[in-house]
């Protein structure tokens, strides 16, 4: 581990050669406007900065890392906590430009009574458009739109409540919410898409260490998501090119086997496929600090150029980055079957 550590840019084997030398797109702290007008250099990469599964692991230093470092667009993958307006609510009044896609826990009692609970309703009315289930943001610095996947989801096979989706989207069968993401990629500005999802994919691997591999329960199988995995296809049909899927929801630790840490960075093909849930996503260090995680990409011309892990301590400075080994995943997406449930 770093301590201290600034950026190391390094070639990779992500993106050969397209690393940088420098990230210069962090405008100083006392440069307090916005909505923020576009003063960096034409040439600079745009950033989006990636808050894995909160459960309510959120620090006012956290607040502080978005606020000094701003960046173009901060990504949250839900489950803020257990259906909790007060997490919630924090998040949304952020001072910076965010879009969230809320998760399983974050419809947590609402998806036990089939039906949306007055709290949801008001954490969705707290986020407004920057909940971006089934729609889009755009982010014309980054060259880039962000395509939100379905919101809540549990994984697996099922909908688990297709009550919730019929009452709050018109959607009730897997199928149908495929469509609605292919129907927001369709209204995207840009032909290279980033999509926010709380979990993945189906076809990334039926381990339980996969990235989306099931570990709880009766342990393995694939537990990616088939909407989203539909949608994937026929969206790349058209000719838009997804970069970036980033996700979380599966947590880093597995249950089975215990202990064992869960495959978080994926490439297939010339899509990128990101777990973030590092679940706590606030970590000790050994001289008794508390570090908080966020992934940090960068962007130039709809092309990833630079993603690294960032620790951020209590004084929201950043202490520790490192650059992740993503694992090629050879092979195409799998054909799913659009008529199933
Ligand atoms: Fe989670
Ligand atoms: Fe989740």
């Amino acid at each position: 581990m770093r301590e201290h550590a600034r950026p190391s840019w390094t070639s990779g084997r992500l993106v050969q050669s397209h690393f940088l030398a420098e990230s210069g797109d962090t405008p100083g702290a006392s440069d307090a406007t916005f909505p923020r007008l576009s003063s960096r250099p034409s040439d600079s990469p745009a950033t989006l900065t990636v808050v894995g599964d909160v459960h309510r692991w959120w620090r006012k230093s956290d607040s502080t890392f978005l606020e000094r470092t701003r960046p173009d667009l901060s990504l949250f993958v839900g489950d803020l906590g257990d259906e909790d307006v007060e997490i919630a609510r924090l998040v949304a009044a952020l001072p910076v430009p965010k879009a969230v896609i809320l998760g399983n826990h974050d419809a947590w009692q609402s998806f036990g009574r089939k039906g949306c609970t007055a709290k949801l309703r008001e954490v969705l009315a707290a986020f407004g458009e920057d909940h971006i289930g089934y729609a889009v943001r755009e982010v014309p610095e980054a060259g880039l739109s962000v395509i939100g996947a379905r919101p809540f989801s549990w994984g697996g096979p099922s909908l688990r409540s297709p009550e919730v989706y019929d009452e709050i989207y018109g959607i009730h069968t897997m199928r149908q919410s495929a469509a609605a993401i292919v129907d927001a990629a369709r209204n995207a500005q840009h032909r290279d898409l980033v999509i926010l999802a709380h979990n993945g994919p189906l076809g990334l691997g039926d381990e339980t260490s996969d990235i989306f591999g099931k570990d709880f329960g009766k342990p393995g199988g694939d537990w990616g998501d088939r909407d989203l995995a539909l949608a994937i296809q026929r969206i790349e049909g058209f000719g838009l090119r997804v970069r970036a899927v980033i996700a979380g929801h599966m947590h880093h630790r597995v249950v089975h086997p215990r202990g064992a840490e869960r495959r978080r960075f994926v490439r297939r093909g010339d899509t990128l496929f990101l777990n973030t849930a590092y679940v706590p996503r606030v970590r000790q260090t050994d001289d008794g600090e508390e570090l908080s995680y966020f992934v940090r990409t960068q962007w130039r011309a709809g092309e990833c150029v630079a993603i690294e892990e960032v620790w951020v301590d209590m004084h929201g400075d950043e202490r520790e980055a490192n650059v992740p080994k993503f694992v090629e995943i050879a092979g195409l997406a799998p054909v799913v079957d659009e008529t199933q449930e």
